[in-house]
């Protein structure tokens, strides 16, 4: 197909994008560069008006992001630039400890992009790095095909499966070394990562590799102390994604376990801030703030405060999400 835009020398900008003393600047830049021969070749901006791009899917438990949302996170630039470095260097990892074996990734929810194919295959031989990709999305699954045939990518390619991830039985399990499903929002908000792990990870070996590792929800308590005005910060994990899915039966329960955040009656407590950490790999985290799928969320508090406690719990049905309630004072 003629497009406007060349062809960008992907090996290279993803080659620039994991030098260790790239600036921020650089990345957008070139990522940037990256998502315009990704919208000229599936006329996919992820700011399209077409209403089926902007419809989220009902998964078994949880949405999938719609089409366009799905194509925006290619420009959540440390996401992007995190997760890439991430994921490359879990395969470099794999292949020291298994020098012959070709890495198995399973790619659940690609996205009308791709990105961590289109990015990634072109840093490995074929023999070395294979895929199997799922989506639930019709649309994004065939944009992803499309990108992936024109980038000359698709003897990376093992499968594509049209299918939810939160039911999929996967073929031949224990022949995965990388599961990556990057299914995730603020908070752990509405998306489908917590029951798609609960489904997939059984299944799989015990020493797969997971990308995001793991996703936390943490409280942070902000109070002034009474008698000086001198503020403190308590920190708290509420949810710890991979410990909760440990803790599963059989069955997808209604909700995983609620922890309890106990406020200090002896001081003023302002306001709780609750925090999303993800860790992708390794050292690799992402913080507050710093994509949108950490965004902080605040609640401030009545004062004086009327509860002694907070209670959490991650609901999976009938909607994916954190919920909380005060527990008032006896
Ligand atoms: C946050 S986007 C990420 C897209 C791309 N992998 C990236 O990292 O830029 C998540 C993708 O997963 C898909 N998805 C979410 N839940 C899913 C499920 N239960 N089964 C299959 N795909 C799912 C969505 O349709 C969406 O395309």
């Amino acid at each position: 197909m003629d497009s406007a835009i060349p062809k960008p020398n992907i090996k290279k900008l993803t080659t620039q994008l994991l030098k260790e003393d790239i600036s921020d600047e650089e990345s957008i830049t070139i990522i940037n560069e990256i998502h315009g021969y990704f919208n000229e070749i599936t006329s996919i901006s992820g700011y399209d008006m077409e209403f089926k791009h902007l419809a989220a899917v009902p998964t078994a438990s949880g949405m999938a992001l719609s089409l366009n949302h799905a194509a925006q996170c290619l420009l959540d630039y440390k996401r992007t630039s995190k997760f890439l470095r991430g994921i490359v260097k879990a395969i470099k990892d794999i292949q020291k400890g298994k020098p012959n074996e070709t890495v198995n990734i399973f790619y659940a929810g690609c996205g009308p992009y791709a990105p961590f194919i289109n990015l990634v295959a072109p840093l490995f031989d074929q023999s070395e790095v294979q895929f199997s990709v799922l989506e639930i999305n019709k649309d994004s699954l065939d944009f992803a095909k499309k990108l992936i045939t024109e980038l000359g990518l698709s003897d990376y390619i093992k499968e594509y499966y049209l299918a939810d991830a939160v039911t999929f039985t996967i073929p031949n399990p224990d022949t995965f070394h990388i599961l990556y499903s990057e299914t995730l929002d603020a908070l752990l908000f509405r998306e489908s990562y917590v029951p798609i792990l609960a489904n997939m990870l059984p299944q799989l070996s015990s020493d797969v590799t997971l990308i995001p590792t793991n996703v936390l929800l943490k409280v942070d308590v902000i109070s002034n102390n009474i008698n000086d005005a001198s503020s403190d910060i308590t920190t708290q994990t509420i949810f710890d994604t991979r410990e909760a899915i440990a803790s599963i039966e059989i069955e997808l329960p209604q909700e995983l376990p609620s922890k309890e955040v106990i406020f200090d009656a002896t001081k003023n407590n302002e306001s709780i801030i609750i925090d999303t950490e993800v860790h992708i790999y390794e050292h690799l985290r992402l913080t507050r703030g710093e994509s949108s799928l950490t965004i902080p969320y605040e609640i401030a508090l009545e004062n004086p405060l009327p509860y002694q406690s907070m209670s959490f719990a991650y609901q999976l049905k009938p909607q994916v999400g954190l919920k909380y309630e005060f527990n008032k004072k006896d």
